[in-house]
């Protein structure tokens, strides 16, 4: 652990009339603001676009402010972004052992994500050109038939104006099936990934407490055995998918260790289908939320063009990724606030996608928006390698869903948010359905 510079939360004045830090505390840690975090980010952003917080890190709620972060070189990952959640557990009188020896347990489980250049570089260059936007166009066909598949289901469970919950029937399955067949996960392993992969993901929460910071290390130690498991049956029997050729590399030079093979399996893996369940989930309550729209996207489903733009609106108007950070890594300067060496940033995604600096009228959801990108997949060298394949399962799920049912409306018992803002996202979202 190098020392970690962090700034002095109480050198940052209270601007305007808000309390930045009540509101950054609301958004993290109350169920109002994770139900709808939009107004306290706004305040922040028009008030206090970049403070340092009483945790210790500096928040930015601008477009340009976090995609400067996102980008310049003078910031990357680091063990220093865990000063964070260390001076949080010794807040909670964790014992200074348990704590070191929980962060040594994530240090040494680094990915792509977690890592800088030349390492980086190396990591996601063995597996980019799987997720290129060629190859992964070529998946559309089968994709549509696995969604197909899905929407039989719902259709069934559907019949007699029945309530169906389109998270567990659509939202999850969906993508897991996808990631899952793309690297070679046997399907009848897979369901139990969402349960691990929800326990892992606490170490991406602000607010994980420790008793769930335990569960992610379990999680993470589960997920590792069957990894590891599966990456020795591919050894013996190679297949024809990614898992294979990540093993094949290892074995053909020294440039991916075992290790390695198994933390970008699970990254993938997790990656693949977390975030693409909550666009999904996201994307259609935003829909059923705001009817003219709706009927809109209907109107318009067989026009590739009009989903696209669609899908691009709706991870800009709740984005399934809210936080995003980096340390800095040499002193820079970012809205004109000094950042020293050592420092952390913290991006809040959800924030930028709603600037007006940015996005004309931003609090309105016009799927005919096409402003450019929002910074749902991040920016940068950690751009989000699987943004193609996400926004096709977004286009061919929303696409599909509106041609095969005439009516789609929100059913019985209302929805319930995660727990969670780094991954935003529903628990449930029940609706009904009238084929078409
Ligand atoms: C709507 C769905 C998705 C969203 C919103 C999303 C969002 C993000 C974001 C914000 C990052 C950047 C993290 C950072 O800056 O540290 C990221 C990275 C990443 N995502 Fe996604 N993601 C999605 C779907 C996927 C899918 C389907 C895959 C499957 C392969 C995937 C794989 C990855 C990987 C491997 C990285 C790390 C890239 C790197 O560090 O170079 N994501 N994603």
């Amino acid at each position: 652990m190098t020392g970690t510079v962090a700034p002095d939360p109480m050198s940052t004045p209270t601007v305007g009339l808000i309390d930045p830090d009540a509101e950054l505390v609301a958004v993290l840690g109350t169920p109002g603001g994770r139900a709808d975090p939009y107004p306290h980010y706004a305040r922040m952003r028009e008030h206090a676009p970049v403070f340092c917080s009483a945790m210790g890190n500096w928040v930015l709620t601008r477009f340009a402010d976090c995609q400067q972060v996102l980008r310049a070189p003078q910031f990357g990952k680091g063990p220093d972004q865990d000063a964070t959640a260390r001076a949080r557990l010794a807040r909670w009188g964790v014992p200074a052992e348990e704590a070191e020896d929980f962060f040594e347990f994530f240090q040494r489980r680094q990915s792509m994500l977690t890592l800088n250049p030349p390492d980086h570089t190396r990591l996601r260059g063995l597996v980019a050109r799987a997720f290129t936007p060629n190859t992964v166009e070529s998946l559309r066909p089968h994709v549509a038939a696995l969604c197909d598949g899905l929407l039989d289901t719902m259709a069934e469970l559907a019949d007699g104006g029945r309530s169906v919950d389109v998270m567990r029937e659509l939202a999850f399955p969906l993508p897991v099936a996808v990631i899952g067949e793309l690297l070679g996960v046997p399907v009848e392993d897979r369901a139990q990934f969402q349960a691990l992969v929800r326990a892992a993901t606490a170490i991406l929460e602000p607010m994980s407490d420790l008793e769930e910071l335990r569960a992610a290390r379990a999680a993470r130690l589960s997920m590792e055995q069957y990894f590891a498991d599966l990456v020795g049956d591919r050894r013996r029997h190679p297949a024809d998918d990614l898992l294979s050729e990540l093993v094949a590399v290892s074995d053909g030079s020294d440039r991916l260790t075992e290790d390695e093979v198994i933390s970008t399996a699970i990254l993938l893996f997790a990656a693949g289908f977390e975030t693409t369940t909550n666009l999904i989930g996201n994307g259609l309550f935003a829909l059923l939320s705001h009817p003219e729209q709706l009927a809109r996207l209907r109107s318009s489903a067989q026009d590739p063009g009009s989903v696209q733009r669609a899908v691009e609106e709706l991870l800009r108007w709740d984005s399934p990724v809210q936080l995003d950070g980096r340390v800095a890594l040499r002193a820079t300067v970012v809205a004109g606030q000094d950042i020293a060496p050592g420092e952390q940033v913290m991006t809040l995604l959800g924030a930028a996608n709603r600037d007006p600096r940015r996005f004309r009228h931003p609090d309105v959801l016009d799927l005919g928006r096409d402003e450019g990108a929002p910074l749902s997949f991040g920016s940068g060298i950690h751009y989000c390698l699987g943004a193609a394949l996400a926004r096709l399962e977004g286009q061919v799920c929303f696409g599909r869903l509106l041609t095969r049912f005439e009516e789609v409306e929100l059913g019985d018992g209302g929805i319930t948010h995660r727990d969670t803002i780094t991954l935003r996202g529903l628990a449930r979202l029940p609706v009904t359905l009238t084929p078409s």
